[in-house]
């Protein structure tokens, strides 16, 4: 096993500890949210768990955990997801595994939601990692060039690039596609999280904001615990 996934596995065992019986939990989605998963599909508590992704609902399953649906449990008590890059104030870029639009609406109805990652993915200035852009099919190529209109005012000069797998373009959970917009850097993530939600056709985008109550980051040391 990599250094990096040791750290993943690591986050993701102590994040499992954080959750309790008789809990609503969110389940993230992506390598470093399938350890977390796992670990917890091991603790064998009496738990709901809301899925973020058909990929994590499968693995849940087989695990023998009882999945409800977003809205139909109890209220979620606690989220556990991975990320791509993690920022100033916990603020985040997601979406490297197509799963945004689920991850979000799953966060934005949990009480709370823990962040978990290897320690690379912290970074002072968000925007190394491209930005996922989750769109429309239909109209895409004018979607990419408004989206392209908006990042040029946050003088980003990158045209997003549609994302291809096996020579095909990606399909989200949901049947968007997704842009993937090399920012470098992003100095002004609230303005542009705004900006880019204003383009019809673009259904979601990876950056979350004001979302994260507590990072663990799996590290050469251990796990630490970060704080916005
Ligand atoms: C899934 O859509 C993403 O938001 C993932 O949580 C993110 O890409 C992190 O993935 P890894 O844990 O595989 O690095």
């Amino acid at each position: 096993m990599s250094d990096a996934d040791a750290q993943k596995r690591a986050a993701g065992v102590a994040a499992a500890a954080l959750v309790e019986d008789g809990m609503v939990v969110g389940l993230g989605t992506g390598s470093t949210a399938a350890w977390f998963v796992k670990a917890l599909g091991a603790r064998r508590l009496r738990i709901t768990c809301v899925a973020t992704s058909t990929a994590t609902a499968d693995l849940a399953i087989s695990l023998g955990m009882t999945l409800g649906e977003l809205g139909e449990t109890r209220p979620i008590d606690l989220t556990v997801d991975g990320a791509d890059e993690i920022g100033p104030g916990l603020s985040l870029i997601k979406g490297g595994g197509g799963a945004l639009l689920r991850e979000k609406l799953v966060w934005e109805a949990s009480r709370r939601s823990v962040v978990i990652a290897d320690a690379a993915k912290v970074v002072t200035t968000l925007g190394k990692f491209a930005l996922p852009i989750e769109v429309t099919a239909f109209g895409h190529k004018t979607v990419q060039n408004r989206i392209c209109d908006v990042l040029a005012e946050f003088d980003i000069g990158v045209a997003p690039r549609l994302r291809i797998k096996d020579g095909a373009p990606v399909r989200t959970d949901g049947g968007n596609l997704i842009y993937d917009a090399a920012c470098g850097r992003i100095e002004e993530p609230a303005a542009l999280a705004f900006a880019l939600k204003s383009v019809t056709g673009v259904v979601e985008h990876g950056l979350f904001l004001d979302l994260a109550d507590q990072a663990l980051i799996g590290g050469p040391a251990g796990v630490t615990t970060l704080e916005p």
